[in-house]
């Protein structure tokens, strides 16, 4: 099984209204053929209602959506030619799986000949096989989310769109099935839509992802120009793990914090209020090493207030002299373990040049 020709989709400065709630403001994306797009906001930020646009089922309030060429902004979702998974899989619970999995097939009256080959391959697809019997209400959770992956893939759409489709899965089964639908994708060359509010999960999985904030697009890019590089403070709080801190001053290749002064290989970008997004795994204990190519390292002495434990890291929480807050993580084994003084001691936390990111506030 495989996608023939997958198609793109653009969506240009398109907003959507309910009333006085304004869903969408003017977006506009350009999603290519097979490219793997995550759309990530926190709830309420119109992931749902882009999602919407562009499978048919939300009439934008203004602005217009594009199959390549073709303008299907009215276009009925039955008419696209696009595969969905909702984040509450919507199977049919009194229908086999088989049954379900041939639900789009029977929908779109294709010859019924070819419907147990299609099945049987959306179904190997997902690791399935030997499943077409059973009810639905026999399956484990992430079971029934392979039925509706396979549901969405079988009549071979161009285009995917996926609103939360692991949400309800436990951490372990979901990173499996995140690393699991990476694959397909490649395997598929289909062009996959994919709604988050999970940013590791975005990252993990997506060519590129699109930050949603209060209905408008704050920044869309590959997993590391998110994270190198976020548009703003947002988007540095959102992706990662930061303490965002005030920049009293910044200078060419310098920025003043309170009373503490830091080198920075960094360029500076334009805006008034600007802040140092201080990722907790860039900052280390310092282990004696003194420079990278962007010049010296910078030392913070701070104080140890907590250390957690969580696992495969643990983060270590710390006062500056003037008492602000700021937190770094250390792998769990057991030489860096070693590293780690006891809380209220002192400690020295370095930060490389190159690393301090600095974004404008936003609002
Ligand atoms: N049918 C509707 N009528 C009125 N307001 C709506 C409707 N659908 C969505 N909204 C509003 O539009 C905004 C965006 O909603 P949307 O469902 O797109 O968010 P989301 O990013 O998918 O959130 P979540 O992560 O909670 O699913 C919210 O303020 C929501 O209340
Ligand atoms: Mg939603």
């Amino acid at each position: 099984m495989s996608v023939r020709n997958s198609t793109g989709v653009s969506i240009r400065s398109a907003s959507k209204r309910y009333g006085d709630t304004v869903a969408l403001d003017s977006i506009t994306l350009d999603v290519k053929p097979g490219e793997f797009v995550s759309l990530l906001g926190p709830s309420g930020s119109g992931k749902t209602t882009l999602l919407g646009i562009l499978g048919g089922f939300v009439t934008p309030s203004s602005g217009s959506v594009w199959s390549g060429e073709r303008d299907i902004t009215f276009m009925p979702p039955h008419k696209r030619d696009i595969g969905i998974v909702f984040q509450s899989y919507a199977l049919f619970p009194h229908m086999t799986v088989a049954e379900n999995v041939a639900f789009p097939l029977r929908a779109r009256r294709l010859p019924k000949s070819t419907w147990a080959e299609k099945v049987a391959g959306a179904l190997a697809m997902v690791a399935l096989t030997g499943y077409e019997d059973r009810n639905i209400a026999a399956l484990s959770g992430g079971q029934r989310q392979r039925v509706a992956l396979a549901r969405a893939m079988v009549f071979e759409p161009r285009l995917i769109l996926m609103d939360e489709p692991l949400s309800a899965l436990d951490k372990q089964l979901r990173e499996s099935m995140q690393i699991e639908l990476r694959q397909l994708h490649k395997k598929l060359g289909a062009t996959i839509i994919y709604v988050t509010h999970d940013q590791r999960e975005a990252l993990t999985m997506s060519d590129r992802v699109a930050v949603l904030r209060n209905g408008r697009m704050v920044q869309i890019g590959t997993p590391s120009q998110l994270y190198d590089h976020p548009a703003d403070s947002f988007v540095a709080s959102f992706i990662g793990e930061s303490t965002l801190l005030p920049v009293l001053r910044a200078g060419p290749a310098e920025v003043r914090l309170g009373n503490l002064t830091l080198r920075s290989a960094r360029e500076l970008p334009p805006g008034e209020k600007l802040l140092l997004a201080l990722q907790t795994e860039k900052l280390l204990i310092d282990d004696g090493r003194g420079s990278t190519a962007g010049g010296a390292l910078n030392r913070i002495n701070c104080r140890v207030t907590e250390v957690v434990y969580q696992g495969e890291s643990l983060r270590v929480f710390a006062v500056l002299d003037d008492g602000t807050a700021i937190s770094l993580r250390q792998p769990a084994h057991h030489a860096a373990r070693l590293q780690i003084p006891e809380v209220g001691q002192s400690m020295i936390a370095v930060l490389a040049p190159e690393d301090t990111i600095i974004v404008p506030a936003s609002d």
